[in-house]
């Protein structure tokens, strides 16, 4: 089954490649994809992504295999077949093995009922030319809580696509979630994409499919639309009791001061879970939503942020609404390591597989990489890599910044060539990773028998305190390869070992440095003397060490 799969790409891709060489269009390539896809029911053989849980540890499985989303976000009016030539020279400077791209509303059914997939299909055949895999973002209804991406026919249409109404009874920005026209169109348009990536990617080239982006309200707490309020005055449904633990009682009895906000996160959670769950039925792939955070420590005023959203107090109550979305992602523009590690914390959760599919394209936030792969998370991904010119300072980078696309470029190009590996080691619990904090130059990775002890800004002669880099710059992962071997990589970062039994001498008994070709160890060098005399400092060359201890 697998050889048929791998077999197909090659062919498909094969057909792409001979398509540019002889300079046939795009759409050339399509076709020549398109009729590979009418060749047989065999190409469909490739496993469908899936997100799975083994021993409490999820893992994005892609090609029947734990895979990690070395990701890259393009900007959002990027999606445009004019825009690609200036998103594929960026992704590839990153290293990224997956593209992040919206398919809007008004691109695919421009008018009710007709629908245009050619932006897909170009983005698949030119995603193979390019090794990259896609996840695919539905802008649908909700674009950062607002309708912007609706096509015209529902944006000039507010008596059947109503807008939600705010505590004076006024229309407010946002569209209502309890408007059964909206859904049906919503939902209508998302299952017509689903439908027509499954007959058109029999490769898989895409992994995961977000619905709607960043859904909440702004400015107001919730839609209180006549709809709306009757739901509001009713029990609570029994699915949110149970996730909550809560007795009985109307949303206000139940939840009191965050009532309003907790049932609009209810009321969105179940219009998601309706688009999410008609487009599986469609094509089962797995589906995310994205939250706009909030403060992850402190209370904060629900007009002050995407109230309703997937922000970590309403969790369990998109868990409950929303079964069909696999899993619930944080888009984290925060430079505070505490902040980050915290929302790390809060969106990994037993029922819930970590990815970041948004952060910062600014250098300080290459490192978390290390952070959230040593978490358990299965992906990363900054957001607005492209060379259309845009940038999303002060969330993101004041000017394309070429010299942080390359932090996170070492970075990806440091773990794909074993991405495989890693992945599987996470899935097994062997993998570790850390990034340098601010303020804290030194830290402890328990592994069994030993200890890693990472610190940062360390000469790599001598033993003076740790200063930590400036600005923190540091990032490590080790692999359990056995109880006393270590693969360790990364960069910025001095990793020194010791026995968790304090009784016991120990020494490096074998440190290897190499590199994996087509997933295979290759030894270079032998690491000895002064290279190990004061613990194993990574520096900002991509170093990876097989690492052999002793005790005695
Ligand atoms: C988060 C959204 O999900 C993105 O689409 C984008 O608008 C960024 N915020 C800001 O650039």
């Amino acid at each position: 089954m697998m050889l048929e799969a791998k077999s197909a790409r090659r062919i498909t891709r094969g057909l792409a490649a001979l398509a540019a060489a002889l300079g046939l269009t795009t759409s050339a390539a399509v076709a020549a994809e398109a009729a590979v896809g009418r060749a047989g029911p065999t190409l469909h053989d490739a496993p469908l992504p899936r997100l799975i849980q083994a021993h409490g540890r999820w893992s994005l499985m892609v090609d029947g295999a734990p895979f990690f989303v070395l990701g890259a976000q393009v900007n959002n009016s990027s999606a445009w077949p004019a825009e690609l030539p200036k998103v594929w020279p960026a992704v590839d400077r990153l290293h990224a093995n997956t593209v992040e791209v919206p398919i809007a509303w008004e691109q695919i059914e421009p008018e009710e009922g007709r629908f245009d997939f050619s932006f897909l299909d170009r983005l698949l055949v030119e995603a193979r030319q390019h090794d990259k895999r896609l996840i695919l973002i539905w802008f649908g209804a909700y674009k950062n809580t607002g309708p912007s991406y609706v096509p015209l026919w529902v944006k000039f249409d507010s008596k059947r696509f109503p807008h939600a109404l705010n505590a004076q009874g006024e229309p407010i920005y946002t569209l209502s979630p309890l408007a059964p026209a909206t859904l049906q169109a919503d939902r209508t348009a998302f299952a017509a994409f689903m439908r027509h990536l499954k007959a058109a990617d029999p490769e898989r080239t895409a992994l995961m499919v977000q619905v709607e982006n960043e859904t909440g309200v702004y400015g107001a707490v919730r839609d209180y639309s006549p709809a709306a309020q009757k739901l509001f005055d009713s029990p609570v449904p029994d699915e949110v009791l149970k996730a909550t633990g809560k007795p009985s009682g109307t949303w206000g009895q139940v939840f009191g001061k965050d009532a309003d906000e907790l049932f609009y996160a209810w009321c969105l959670a179940r219009y998601v879970e309706q688009v999410a769950k008609a487009g599986k039925a469609e094509y089962p792939l797995p589906m995310s939503v994205n939250a706009a955070l909030r403060d992850p420590f402190k209370p904060q005023d629900p007009k002050t942020f995407a109230s309703g959203g997937p922000t970590w107090d309403a969790l369990d109550i998109w868990k409950a609404a929303a079964p069909s979305v696999d899993l619930i992602a944080p888009d984290i523009y925060l430079h505070d390591y505490p902040g980050y590690v915290r929302t790390l914390e809060q969106y990994g959760r037993p029922d819930n597989a970590l990815f970041v599919p948004e952060t910062s394209d600014t250098a300080d936030n290459s490192r978390m990489l290390f952070e959230v792969l040593g978490r358990g998370g299965v992906g990363f991904s900054p957001f607005g890599v492209d060379y259309t010119g845009f940038t999303n300072f002060p969330l993101g980078a004041p000017k394309v910044d070429e010299a942080a696309f390359d932090d996170f470029a070492q970075n990806y190009r440091l773990i794909e060539p074993e991405m495989r590996e890693l992945a599987a080691f996470q899935a097994e619990g062997k993998l570790h990773g850390a990034a340098e904090p601010l303020d804290v130059h030194e830290q402890t990775i328990p592994l069994g028998g030993w200890t890693a002890t990472v610190s940062y800004g360390r000469p790599q002669f001598g033993d003076p305190p740790a200063p930590g880099n400036s600005p923190p710059a540091g990032g490590v992962l080790i692999a359990e390869l056995g109880p006393d071997s270590f693969l360790v990589m990364g960069y910025h970062a001095r990793v020194s070992f010791a026995p968790t039994d304090t009784t016991r001498r120990w020494f490096y008994a074998r440190v290897e440095e190499g590199h994996y070709e087509h997933r295979r160890w290759v030894f270079d060098r032998i690491w000895n003397g002064d290279q190990i005399d004061w613990g194993l400092n990574l520096t900002s060359a991509p170093q990876i060490l097989r690492v052999r201890l002793g005790t005695y």
